[in-house]
């Protein structure tokens, strides 16, 4: 991974294409100065001792040449690298972007029905209790009118419909109905909340942010990803500063390394070691910065791979599973856009833990949140 930060797009000046045509030409450059030199040894009537000096002098000259152009393929192949990395990620940006919006509508559309649906059942849940009470009420009544008026066609009437309303049965199952009813609607109601937190649009400033928040949202939006093959807990430090960050983008990372880390316990599974594993997500403040951590106990990176995981389009996984952008998106966020590090502790068969270290403090210039 290159240590300097990747071009900002609009500052990338050439296209790839023409990065490919320019190393094209030094290729050619070369071809031409090699063929010079084999030529001019070919057709030269010099004396042997002239030719060899010319010789050596031109290959002294080739060689210099070949090594700058050389450094330029180098620096041009890199700049190619970059460029490939940055479009992908603007197209990742606005795939995101659309996503987010999508997301955000339909968030918006559950969420109404949602809160009045939540209304009506707690209304419903209130007035179950007044006509149970009114129920109860009704079979001391109809136990004295059966008594007293016993040939009334009111009581035979009123014994058939208690009959069929198997009122024990409904009595002891409604409440529970009801519960479970407002419990699942509280769950819609936060999923639909942690939908538009997380598609907040993002407003490309740093804002200071309750990282709890922000962990709390995206394992709720990730929840599907490792629902089946972990259990996941956070676990956050009293008294947590807030973090001057870009709220989306730190969020976009956290889910990067859930989702890895799910992946790799998931993979441990299919070999049939076990049932469920363990993911563990949390923050601390460490001096003057924020420490977040995402540890599995998946399968652990092997030794021989460590230093390329944050390679651009590095990936170990089938295709169609992963294009090996995860990790290379988190370290662009978390060094580049946010000036920390990023570095992870693996051990194979035991587990990986990534660890964020964000400042807390950032340039006072930067933006508004950062003091
Ligand atoms: N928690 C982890 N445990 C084990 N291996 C991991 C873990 N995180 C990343 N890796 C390894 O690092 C590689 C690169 O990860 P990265 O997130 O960049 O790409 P990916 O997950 O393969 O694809 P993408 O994230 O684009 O869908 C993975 O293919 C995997 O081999
Ligand atoms: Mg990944």
């Amino acid at each position: 991974m290159p240590e300097e930060a990747f071009p900002e797009a609009s500052t990338v000046g050439l296209s790839a294409a023409e990065y490919e045509r320019k190393l094209a030409a030094r290729d050619k450059t070369i071809d031409v100065l090699k063929r010079r030199i084999a030529q001019e040894s070919r057709h030269s009537h010099a004396t042997p001792f002239a030719i060899l000096e010319q010789h050596v002098g031109l290959e002294k000259v080739v060689a210099r040449k070949t090594l700058e152009l050389e450094n330029e393929r180098h620096e041009l192949e890199k700049a190619l690298t970059e460029l490939r990395f940055t479009q992908v990620q603007l197209l990742q940006a606005q795939k995101m972007e659309s996503i987010g919006q999508l997301a955000a509508g339909i968030a918006h559309e559950i969420n109404t029905p949602t809160q009045y649906v939540s209304d009506n059942v707690g209304f419903v849940k209130a007035a179950t209790v007044s006509l149970l009470t009114l129920l109860d009420s009704a079979l001391a009544l109809a136990v004295v009118a059966r008594e007293k008026m016993a040939e009334e066609p009111v009581v035979a009437e009123f014994d058939a419909v208690l009959k069929r309303a198997k009122v024990e049965f409904l009595r002891r199952q409604i409440p529970g109905a009801l519960d479970e009813s407002l419990e699942g609607l509280g769950h819609i109601a936060k999923i639909v909340a942690a939908m538009k937190e997380f598609s907040h649009p993002s407003r490309n400033e740093k804002e200071l942010v309750d990282v709890r928040e922000v962990i709390n949202t995206t394992v709720t939006v990730a929840r599907n990803e490792w629902k089946y093959v972990a259990e996941l807990e956070t676990q956050f430090e009293d008294n947590l500063p807030q973090l001057p960050c870009l709220r989306d983008m730190i969020g976009q990372a956290i889910l990067n390394l859930v989702v890895n880390a799910a992946h790799a316990i998931a993979d441990t599974i299919q070999q049939g070691v076990r049932e469920k594993g363990s993911i563990i997500v949390s923050a601390a403040r460490d001096g003057e910065h924020m420490e977040i951590r995402v540890k599995d106990d998946g399968g652990g990176i092997p030794v021989g791979i460590r230093d390329r995981i944050f390679d651009p389009f590095f990936t170990t996984k089938a295709v169609g599973k992963g294009t090996g952008q995860g990790l290379a998106i988190v370290y662009s966020t978390v060094v580049d856009k946010h000036d920390g590090r990023i570095h992870c502790e693996s051990e194979e068969g035991v587990g990986t833990t990534f660890i964020l270290r964000l400042p807390l403090h950032c340039h006072k210039e930067e933006s508004p949140a950062c003091k």
